[in-house]
């Protein structure tokens, strides 16, 4: 018997100003830069046996374009932290639940402890979930989340596969 090994890519998008981490508002985002928050993530997801390659864009449309062209580019999974855009970027929201790959959003703050405008995510709903307030970290726990994803995935597709073969035999 084959069994085909599972995809592990995963994209990691960062959206407007993250760029400037390290140095913008260190008091709330730390003072690791962007470089340094990339080699964590790509290290952490290695450790894992997955390939992550990370991109920033301060463009809604250059992200939307991401994510919409993740799956044809071969990446299974998408983590996501859309800074300011979380909060009102239908388009982010749209692209994110037209697609099959399963989407992660992350964030470095606790964007639930913050001002009121940041606590509501028109991105979350249509995420398989929310990680937020731990920093980089963040990005590390929204690796294991998708991984953990892509795992309940292609369990519940060998199990029907089990299920298909064992009907054929009978
Ligand atoms: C952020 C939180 C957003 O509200 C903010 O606009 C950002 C960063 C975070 O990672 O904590 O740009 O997404």
């Amino acid at each position: 018997m084959t069994t085909a090994r599972a995809n592990r890519s995963i994209l990691v998008l960062h959206g407007p100003n993250l760029n400037l981490l390290g140095t913008r508002e260190p008091g709330i985002y730390g003072r690791v830069s962007l470089a340094e928050l990339n080699r964590t993530i790509e290290r952490h997801g290695a450790a894992r046996g997955a390939r992550v390659l990370c991109r920033q864009s301060n463009h809604e449309g250059e992200l939307v374009d991401w994510i919409q062209s993740a799956g044809p580019e071969g990446f299974a999974a998408i983590v996501i932290n859309p800074g300011a855009l979380t909060h009102y970027s239908i388009a982010l929201r749209d692209a994110v639940s037209s697609v099959a790959v399963p989407v992660v959003e992350v964030h470095l703050s606790n964007v639930h402890a913050r001002e009121e405008f940041r606590r509501h995510s028109v991105v979350a709903p249509v995420a398989v979930g929310q990680i937020s307030g731990f920093g980089p970290t963040s990005y590390l726990l929204g690796v294991d989340a998708v991984l953990a994803a892509l795992g309940a995935r292609s369990d519940g597709e060998n199990a029907r596969a089990r299920r298909a073969a064992s009907r054929v035999k009978r």
